[in-house]
C-alpha cells in the first residue's frame, strides 16, 4: 500500500496548456493536422548569441553550483536592463537568480503569506496563483477583471480588500495580462501604489510579457515610490528570449527581501544552473535587437488574428494591450451550442473534424471569470492564424457534430447560458 497523498498535493490542478498540449501532441503524433494555439511558448529560436554563450560557459567548465542568489555578473547585468528598460534604479544586489518566473509565485507566498492571509487575485488568472498562495494555507480572494473595463484591475476592488478582509496581506499583479492580455496602465499603478504604500501588504508584480506591449510602452509597479519595500517584480527570458526551456528568470525587489528569496532558493533549489544565467546575461546585454524584432513579430500576428476573429459573427475580441495571447468573447456560441468555453476548445480540437482541429483554451481554464471566452496564443505562422479563424467558424455552425461531441463529453455541457457582455 502507498501511503496517501497530502490535503494539499491532491487539491492541486496543475495549468490545463499542458493538458492541452499532451492532447494536441498525442493527435498530430496520429497525423492530425493540429494548429496549436494553446500553449504560452514562443514559436522563435533562442538569440544564436546566448546559445553560444550557454555552450561555451559549459565548455568552459561552468558546470556546478552557484551562489543561491545568482551569479554575480548576471544580477548585475539583470540589474543594469530593468534599470535601463524601466527606470529604475537598482543594483545587483537587488536581484535574484530564478528557473523562469514561475517559481517566485511559491517563494513570494514563503516569504510573506501565514496561513489564513487574504490574497487578492484578479481573475481571470493565472492558474498556478492559487496553488502557491494555498500551499502556505493563505486564501485567494478573487476580483473580476471585466471586458468592459478592458480587463484592466479596478482600484475599488483593492480597496474593498484592504477595507474589508480579516487578513489582508498580499496582492497578485500580472501586466501584460494572461490571458486576456490586458495592460495596468500607469494610472492604476500609481493608484495601487498610493493604496499599499506603507501597509503590511506585499504584491507580486508578475511581469513576463514586459517587452510585449504594443501600445506604449511597460511600466513596473517598481518604479512606484517606496514600492521596492512592498513589492516583488518576477520577470522570465522564456518570452522575451525565446528561452523557455533554458529555465532562466530573475526577481528585483529591496535588498532583504532579495536575501530571503536566495535563502529560500537555498532551501529547494540551492541555485539556477550558472551556464543559463550565463547565456541570459548574454542575451540581456547584446540581444535586445533579435528580441526587439522577435515582438515585432508577435505584435503583427496578434493584430492579424483579432482582425480575423472580429470578422466572425458571434465573436468579440479587443486588441491585446500587451502579451502574445487573444481573448475572444464566445458566448453566444457557446449559448446556442449549449456547450461551455472550454468544451468548444476541446471540440475544436478533438471533435470537430478527423483531419484537422485547432488547440486552444477555454476561458474558464484560468478560473470562472473567464468562462464565455476562449485563449488563443499566436504562435503559429500567419497563415496558419487565418486557418484557425476559418475552422472555428465552420466548426462552430456544425451543430450535429458539437451534438455528437457532447454525447461522449456531458462534463462540457452548459447548464445556464452564459451572461452576454
Ligand atoms: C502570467 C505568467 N506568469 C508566469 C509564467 C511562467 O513563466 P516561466 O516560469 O516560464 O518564466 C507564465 C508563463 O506562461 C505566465 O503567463
Amino acid at each position: 500500500m502507498s501511503a496517501s497523498f497530502s490535503t494539499f498535493a491532491t487539491s492541486v490542478k496543475a495549468e490545463t496548456a499542458f493538458n492541452v498540449l499532451a492532447v494536441a501532441k498525442g493527435l498530430i503524433a496520429h497525423g492530425k493536422n493540429v494548429i496549436e494555439l494553446e500553449i504560452g511558448d514562443s514559436p522563435f529560436d533562442t538569440p544564436s548569441n546566448i546559445v553560444e554563450a550557454g555552450i561555451n560557459a559549459l565548455r568552459s567548465g561552468q558546470t556546478h553550483y552557484g551562489p543561491s542568489l545568482g551569479i554575480p555578473d548576471f544580477r548585475a547585468a539583470a540589474a543594469q536592463y530593468v534599470n535601463e528598460e524601466y527606470g529604475l534604479s537598482v543594483a545587483a544586489e537587488n536581484v535574484v537568480a530564478g528557473p523562469g518566473a514561475k517559481n517566485f509565485e511559491q517563494l513570494f507566498c514563503e516569504a510573506f503569506l501565514n496561513p489564513g492571509d487574504g490574497v487578492l487575485v484578479f481573475s481571470p488568472h493565472f492558474p498556478t496563483y492559487g496553488p502557491n498562495i494555498e500551499r502556505r494555507g493563505a486564501r485567494p480572494v478573487l476580483a473580476a477583471l471585466k471586458h468592459s473595463h478592458d480587463f484592466r484591475p479596478e482600484l475599488a476592488d483593492v480597496e474593498r480588500f484592504l477595507a474589508e478582509d480579516p487578513k489582508p496581506k498580499a496582492i497578485f499583479l500580472n501586466s501584460p495580462h494572461n490571458p486576456t492580455g490586458g495592460i495596468t496602465l500607469l494610472e492604476d499603478l500609481e493608484g495601487l501604489a498610493n493604496l499599499v504604500r506603507g501597509k503590511d501588504v506585499a504584491v507580486f508584480s508578475d511581469e513576463p510579457y514586459d517587452r510585449m506591449v504594443w501600445d506604449g510602452k511597460h511600466h513596473s509597479l517598481l518604479a512606484q515610490p517606496d514600492m521596492l519595500d512592498q513589492c516583488v517584480a518576477g520577470y522570465t527570458f522564456s518570452k522575451s528570449f525565446s528561452m523557455s526551456g533554458w529555465r532562466l528568470g530573475f526577481a528585483v525587489s529591496n535588498v532583504k527581501t532579495t536575501e530571503m528569496l536566495g535563502k529560500l532558493t537555498n532551501s529547494c533549489l540551492s541555485c539556477v544552473p550558472p551556464f543559463t544565467q550565463i547565456a541570459g546575461a548574454e542575451g540581456l546585454r547584446n540581444a535586445r535587437a533579435e528580441r526587439d524584432r522577435q515582438m515585432a513579430e508577435f505584435g503583427k500576428k496578434v493584430k492579424l488574428l483579432v482582425d480575423a476573429l472580429n470578422k466572425l459573427d458571434e465573436v468579440s475580441c479587443l486588441m491585446p494591450g500587451g502579451s502574445f495571447y487573444v481573448f475572444p468573447a464566445v458566448a453566444p456560441i457557446c449559448n446556442r451550442l449549449g456547450i461551455t468555453s472550454h468544451g468548444l476548445a476541446m471540440y475544436l480540437l478533438e471533435g470537430a473534424d478527423d483531419a484537422t482541429g485547432v488547440a486552444c483554451l477555454g476561458g474558464e481554464c484560468f478560473g470562472d471569470a473567464g468562462a464565455g471566452f476562449l485563449r488563443l496564443s499566436c504562435a503559429e505562422p500567419d497563415d496558419r492564424l487565418l486557418e484557425a479563424v476559418s475552422f472555428i467558424a465552420s466548426a462552430s455552425q456544425n451543430a450535429d457534430r458539437v451534438n455528437a461531441y457532447l454525447e461522449t463529453h456531458a462534463e462540457y455541457r452548459l447548464a445556464s447560458p452564459y451572461e452576454l457582455d
